[in-house]
């Protein structure tokens, strides 16, 4: 089995976790793209869906899903979004697809964050994807300053623009042993919007695709 076809099954599993007539939070990328297509398969069941990105509206709105203002509801029960790492405690790093920011507004508003990912994603130690951290523009070089001093190899995502028009640092060579340590510092950087370390809002639930099945992890 490939890993689209693992995708998909993670992307599929994630349809039973949808309560009925409420709005659906969307995260973004490719095992996230699945979950669109699958979530279309029941578009007249739910209330619509909030999304965390540009590229995930625009599938949304062409499977015929409405899209709704984060800023008009504050009842998401469940955000369905993917990883790049993932842990046994369900700590992740996100952003690989550079819409973090929204991803982790998203995040904070839904009752139950449930990640979906093929098994390539699980890690015992987060930290060997490059950690995304999003920057305002005008502060880039001095973010990079302060990431160095706390151990890391911060590389600029050149050419590339987040949804929120600003820039995005990735930080390489770093081994996280404490995740929230790490978040809460990177926060704690003026000019830094938001960092990929999903570690204080980790996923309550992971639907992880191996070729054995789909296994549900909770945290
Ligand atoms: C997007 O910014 C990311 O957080 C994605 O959720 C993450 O990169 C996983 O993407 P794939 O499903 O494409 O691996």
């Amino acid at each position: 089995m490939d890993a689209k076809q693992l995708k998909q099954q993670a992307a599929q599993a994630a349809l039973e976790f949808i309560e009925p007539n409420t709005i659906v939070g969307v995260g973004t990328g490719s095992t996230v793209n699945y979950f669109i297509d699958a979530l279309a398969t029941m578009k007249d069941d739910i209330a619509g869906a909030v999304s965390s990105s540009e590229a995930s509206t625009q599938r949304l709105q062409e499977h015929g899903i409405e899209v709704i203002e984060l800023n008009h509801t504050a009842d998401i029960p469940v955000y369905v979004d993917g990883a790049d790492e993932i842990t046994a405690h369900l700590q992740m790093i996100k952003g690989g697809g550079g819409a973090l920011t929204r991803e982790k507004v998203i995040a904070a508003v839904a009752k139950r964050f449930v990640c979906i990912a093929d098994e390539s994603k699980l890690v015992d130690v987060l930290g060997r994807f490059p950690l995304p951290v999003e920057v305002l523009p005008m502060a880039r070089s001095y973010v990079a300053r302060e990431i160095v001093k706390l151990g890391g190899d911060p590389v600029w995502r050149e050419g590339f623009v987040t949804d929120n028009g600003n820039l995005i640092l990735d930080i390489h060579n770093l081994t996280i042993l404490e995740p929230m340590k790490l978040e809460q510092q990177l926060n704690n950087i003026v000019g830094v919007v938001t960092n990929g370390l999903f570690a204080q809002r980790g996923a309550d639930i992971a639907l992880i695709a191996s070729a054995s099945g789909v296994d549900q992890r909770h945290a």
